[in-house]
């Protein structure tokens, strides 16, 4: 039975701060964020935006009532959860308007959430033919103010429907995958922001992949002229050049030219949006769906976590995999959004919102937001 990616949706806020002036009003060479971290626009969320509204945004732009009576699994994944107790999934169960007998919950490891997600939906749907699982990548990526990280920020989800017969990419069920204890990045319960050994975390990440790369071809016996493309996990559109580099003189000219060329595809809507964590190897993918992508295209896909939780696995692109994407409407989110200045965004950037708050629906300009802060619990609605 195949089973894999059968929808693919996104969501973006509607804001978004121009790298440029970033790099302006940090007194930076502006190249060094556009070419030498590689990206042109940053992702800014609403203070009534979080990983529920966010993950409901992107579900909501997919999922049929029919796809609503076959799931039997929810899984989010995401590293900006806003409770400790209650799982993101849980409250997008109204917002979703979900039937109640679904298996849903939340799974956190860093950047690699949605991809231990996707991985469990493929065995849900293997064990039960007919059903459907809903994986949602949702994140809120925050270093602060003035921080080296700050360039690398972003916000965003990405939700996918896995089941049989799949029209967009199969799973193939080959997969390498490690885990290693390591401070590279981490975000304490108390912190907003997240701290990060920027060159330490640089080093890990390559290091991750390289080990999986040798790992996956003796386990599978392949070699990259096995693949025409190779999607990573994209903090910032920069990393996964780092890691596909490590490949240059190692394989043949062509192979290398034919794997940056279609990197180049696979990193273009990150290069608008920044870092969505959990969302961002999905991101890729979609960038290249839309961007690059040809029928029957063995992908191989580094997924990398800090923390840190790395595995490579590889798929194939369905016959007809454009029909499944609604393209328009992605590059419509993404074109449609206006820019915000850098000092608006620093104000928002403090707005904090606390027990007691209640959010006027005449100030929001997106479907799922935060109502209320009740009792400290966060009630969400949709503007109908
Ligand atoms: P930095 O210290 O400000 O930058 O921090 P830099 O000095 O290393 O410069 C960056 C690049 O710009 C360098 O190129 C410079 O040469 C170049 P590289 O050596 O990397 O190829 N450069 C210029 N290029 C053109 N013109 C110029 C110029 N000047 C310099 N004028 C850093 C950069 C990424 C470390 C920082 O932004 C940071 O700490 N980011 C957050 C951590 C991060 O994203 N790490 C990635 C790996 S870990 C990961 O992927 C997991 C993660 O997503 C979290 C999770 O799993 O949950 C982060």
């Amino acid at each position: 039975m195949d089973i894999g990616i059968d929808k693919i949706g996104f969501y973006v806020p509607q804001n978004y701060i121009d790298i440029v002036e970033l790099a302006k009003a940090r007194d930076v060479d502006p190249d060094k964020f556009t070419i030498g971290i590689g990206q042109d626009k940053q992702a800014v969320p609403k203070p009534y935006q979080d990983a529920v509204t966010m993950a409901a945004s992107s579900a909501d732009s997919i999922l049929t009532a029919e796809d609503k009576k076959d799931l039997g699994l929810l899984i989010v994944g995401t590293e900006s959860s806003i409770d400790e107790s209650k799982s993101t999934a849980a409250f997008l169960m109204d917002l979703l308007e979900l039937p109640e007998d679904i298996r849903a919950f939340e799974i956190k490891q860093a950047c690699f959430g949605a991809t231990a997600g996707l991985q469990s939906a493929f065995d849900f749907v293997s064990l039960n033919p007919g059903k459907k699982a809903l994986v949602i990548a949702t994140d809120i990526a925050r270093y602060g103010i003035k921080t080296p990280g700050e360039v690398t920020q972003g916000a965003g989800s990405v939700a996918m429907v896995i089941s049989e017969n799949p029209r967009i990419l199969k799973l193939e069920h080959k997969s390498v995958y490690m885990t290693r204890n390591i401070g590279d990045f981490w975000r304490p319960t108390f912190s907003k922001t997240a701290f990060a050994r920027g060159k330490f975390s640089n080093q890990v990440y390559v290091d991750f992949f390289q080990t999986l790369w040798q790992k996956y071809q003796a386990k599978f016996d392949v070699t990259a002229n096995d693949f025409s493309t190779m999607l990573f996990h994209i903090p910032y559109t920069k990393m996964g050049t780092k890691a596909l580099r490590t490949l240059e003189g190692k394989v043949s000219d062509e192979k290398y030219a034919e794997l940056t060329d279609h990197y180049q595809a696979s990193i273009k809507f990150s290069r608008e949006v920044g870092n969505l964590y959990t969302g961002s190897l999905y991101l890729g993918l979609l960038s290249y769906l839309v961007n690059g992508a040809r029928p029957n295209e063995e992908l191989l896909l580094f997924s990398y976590g800090s923390g840190a939780v790395g595995e490579l696995y590889s798929g194939q692109i369905q016959p007809g995999f454009d029909k499944a994407i609604n393209k328009d409407k992605i590059l419509n989110l993404l074109d449609n959004r206006q820019k915000m200045s850098i000092a608006d965004y620093e104000k928002m950037y403090q707005v904090e919102y606390q027990n007691g708050t209640i959010v006027d629906p005449k100030t929001v300009q997106e479907k799922f937001y935060l109502s209320e802060i009740k009792e400290n619990e966060r009630l969400y609605k949709k503007l109908n």
